[in-house]
């Protein structure tokens, strides 16, 4: 059962005042926990690069309580983008769009655009609103490793480098956000999330342009693995989970194998844990499951392929890119080269 609670008047009070003097405010959305610095203070924002040892070209999201100050942030609302706003704010979608001259270079990595998400989660809304500004964060952990979905998962891995951490429980979604560009030829998909790619062409029709037309990517640099565990990670074909399991822990070593259904026996040296059959709960245990198999002291961790259909596919990016052997994209999705 999710719980999601709302904090304390005093731990908003303590998490407003350490942004306003510059510093980390790590908080829940109802995606991922959020590494959270005042967007309009280059020097607080500096501090999350450094807190997450994320290279400072690759940009982050403002976050907002509402749309009504996007004008502030954007230069212009292509129509497309308000519509997607009305449908699916605040909620797992992040906008692309065009920057206000006024946004830091440190927040946008210098390019032409700036992203935009209003947060849905209670205690994301408390904050924003008591706040009353923009809130630059990206997912609260260090660069190019698992997502946290928990309050312990951002004390474990950044520690003393946050003031506060607002803790809300567990997120209910646990996959980062659908990222889309909008502008005047239409919205591209960057990153695939809860909001489908089906629910955003019901919205904007043929204004979606299919990411196979993909241009190259927005965001310089690419690195060996993102959303990566330590443990090196293998996706199998589904039908061979079992006998590669068997295989691969002979001679005692030991594998870690996350799957959608129980082991078809007993294997010794194997930690397996069954994630299920629904895409819902999957994602929303996927980065504790994969954190729980990390410290298992494996040698690697077999994932069994999940199913080929689109309520799958952020699951299915997410694992690609965890997947040591494989993948070579960097964290927007707009790389388009996933095999
Ligand atoms: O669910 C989420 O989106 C979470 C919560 C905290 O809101 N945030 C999140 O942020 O996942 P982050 O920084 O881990 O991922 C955001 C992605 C990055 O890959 C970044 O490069 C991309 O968004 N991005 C940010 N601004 C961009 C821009 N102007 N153009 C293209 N990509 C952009
Ligand atoms: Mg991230």
């Amino acid at each position: 059962m999710v719980r999601i609670v709302r904090a304390t008047q005093v731990e908003l009070e303590a998490a407003v005042q350490a942004l306003r003097d510059g510093e980390l405010v790590a908080f829940p959305t109802e995606t991922v926990y959020g590494l959270g610095a005042n967007a309009q203070n280059p020097v607080a924002v500096r501090k999350i690069f450094e807190a997450k040892g994320r290279p400072t070209t690759h940009p982050l999201i403002v976050h907002l309580d509402s749309p009504r100050y996007l004008h502030r942030w954007v230069r212009e609302v292509p129509e497309v983008a308000a519509r997607l706003a009305e449908r699916f704010w605040p909620g797992p979608l992040t906008m692309v769009l065009p920057r206000a001259p006024n946004v830091h270079d440190i927040v946008t990595g210098g390019q032409d655009t700036v992203a935009i998400r209003v947060p849905s989660h209670p205690m994301a809304q408390q904050l924003l609103t008591a706040f009353g500004g923009g809130i630059a964060a990206p997912s609260a952990n260090r660069y190019g490793r698992l997502s946290p979905t928990r309050a312990e998962h951002v004390r474990d891995e950044l520690g003393d480098a946050v003031r506060v951490v607002l803790d809300g429980g567990e997120c209910q979604i646990g996959l980062e956000s659908t990222i889309v560009a909008c502008d005047n030829d239409g919205v591209r998909v960057l990153r695939p999330g809860a909001v489908t790619v089906a629910q955003i062409r019901e919205v904007v029709g043929d204004r979606l342009i299919e990411s196979s037309t993909l241009e190259a990517p927005r965001v310089p640099g690419s690195t060996p693995s993102h959303y990566a565990p330590r443990t090196p990670l293998v996706i199998v074909p589904a039908g061979e989970i079992d006998a590669r399991a068997e295989a691969a822990s002979q001679g005692g070593r030991r594998i870690a194998v996350l799957a959608q259904r129980l082991p078809l026996k007993s294997h010794k040296y194997v930690t397996w844990i069954n994630a299920g059959r629904r895409p819902e709960q999957y994602a929303h245990d996927l980065y504790a499951n994969l954190r729980t198999l990390d410290k298992a002291g494996c040698e690697q961790i077999l994932v069994q392929a999940v199913p080929d259909d689109e309520r799958w596919d952020a699951i299915r990016d997410r694992l690609i890119r965890a997947a040591s052997s494989i993948s070579d994209a960097d964290d927007t999705g707009a790389t388009a080269v996933l095999p």
